[in-house]
């Protein structure tokens, strides 16, 4: 038997980047001799091995076609007499269907290393379209890579084109797709994924409420970009250079959606968007079922990105309804995550982005004012209960009250 490393593990050694995962594969093996050489099978679905020591996976070199719609249409051939190229051949990106001896001997018989150095997302063979999750793989490595100039081939586009147009998309299962955008909102350039998605039609299958903001005007005084489809993927893009997290960067694709359903003669203005576009929030939230701190701060995000704009304006008792209602008191990230998302929002405007941004200091000034209201002197004024709950917001909004005027 001959054993190869493969895939990403080829691809970024390449590059020059670390290598985290090393994919292996076997060519020339049985199933039983892998388990007489100490191998541990895993994956109902393929002949794949972890290595007993290094837990690494070993698959054995395989064929695969597409038998039906969606994923459970698949039947995969793998036997001894499968060639290291006839692996290669089925895999999705040329630059990730390159394989490697123990040598550092390349085998490359669909050109990656051309294509690497051409800064190109090429894919190998029509046998791409056999699995639609490729279309949100080509995204997010074109996020990945976009800072090394790669782009993708403009036949490779062609087929993500029709792959969307055909419905395949609907086939994947939540669980593939939300890893791939959650994975791909945390490259260093998440706008890219959504353009490269947007580019070839499939933005409008996975998240039609974002790509409805694409031609949809606001005004230029606050928003010199203009198009709030251009405005969301800036917002994006701020939210990586600023290295926010997931949740973040997810409250931030989704914060304006509500600006999306202004009807035309209303344009450029957006009445009350923060309300109408709860429900897209939500919709688009549980078709991907985004983890629970995702969820939640998309739509706290949506609803009050507005307030933390006019945080210095706003009454002290608005002020003290927007801390109770992020429950500062117990969930102080939380509030700091709304604080920088609403930061991205500011700063993901043309020509705005290095303005500063006072409001984040100002609520978190306030957030702490709040907290610091100590509930021992109402305990010992004998408040109990409801009264103690009403007792403590006058305190607060006392305090509150105090910060505005010295702020
Ligand atoms: N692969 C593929 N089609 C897929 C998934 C994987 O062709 N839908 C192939 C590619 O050759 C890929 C390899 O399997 O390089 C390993 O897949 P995976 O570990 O998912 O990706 P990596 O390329 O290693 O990329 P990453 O760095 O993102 O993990």
């Amino acid at each position: 038997m001959q054993i190869f490393k493969v895939g990403g593990a080829v691809r970024d050694r390449l590059l020059g980047k670390p290598v985290t995962d090393i994919d292996w594969v076997v060519v020339g093996a049985t199933t039983e001799e892998m388990l007489a050489q100490g191998y541990r099978p895993v994956g109902a679905d393929f002949p794949v091995f972890l290595h007993p020591k290094s837990g690494e996976e070993y698959a054995l070199a395989r064929t695969e076609r597409k038998s039906g719609r969606g994923y459970g249409g698949f039947t995969f051939h793998a036997s001894p007499e499968v060639t290291l190229e006839e692996d290669l051949i089925r895999r999705d990106l040329t630059i990730n269907a390159m394989a490697e001896d123990d040598q550092q001997n390349l085998t490359d018989p669909y050109h990656g290393q051309r294509d690497l150095e051409a800064r190109i997302l090429r894919h190998v063979s029509p046998a791409f379209a056999e699995d639609p999750l490729r279309v949100l793989r080509v995204a997010r490595f074109a996020a990945r890579y976009a800072g090394l100039g790669f782009t993708v081939a403009p036949e490779t586009l062609e087929l993500m084109r029709q792959l969307s147009e055909s419905g395949e998309l609907e086939a994947l299962t939540v669980e593939r797709s939300w890893k791939e955008i959650s994975r791909a909102l945390l490259e260093d350039r998440p706008q890219v994924f959504i353009e490269v998605l947007r580019d070839c039609g499939a933005l409008k299958v996975l998240m039609p409420e974002v790509d409805a903001l694409f031609g949809v005007p606001q005004p230029e005084a606050h928003h010199p970009e203009i198009d709030t489809g251009l405005h969301t993927l800036s917002v994006l893009e701020q939210s990586a250079l600023h290295k926010q997290p997931l949740t973040v960067r997810w409250a931030c694709l989704l914060h304006d959606l509500g600006k999306g359903l202004t009807p035309e003669e209303e344009w450029p203005r957006h009445i009350a968007h923060e309300h109408t576009g709860l429900k897209l929030i939500k919709a688009v939230n549980e078709r991907f079922k985004a983890p629970k701190d995702c969820q939640e701060l998309a739509l706290l995000v949506g609803k009050y990105h507005t307030h933390g704009h006019r945080a210095l304006e706003l009454k002290a008792s608005t002020l003290l309804e927007l801390l109770q209602s992020f429950d500062v008191y117990r969930r102080p990230q939380r509030f700091e995550e709304f604080i920088a998302a609403c930061e991205m929002d500011a700063r993901g405007r043309k020509g705005l982005e290095q303005r500063s941004y006072p409001q984040a200091d100002y609520l978190r000034g306030a957030a702490k004012v709040a907290r610091e209201v100590a509930v021992q002197p109402l305990l010992e004024k004998g408040f109990k209960g409801p009264e103690l709950g009403e007792a403590l917001k006058r305190e607060r909004l006392k305090a509150l009250k105090a910060y505005k005027e010295n702020a």
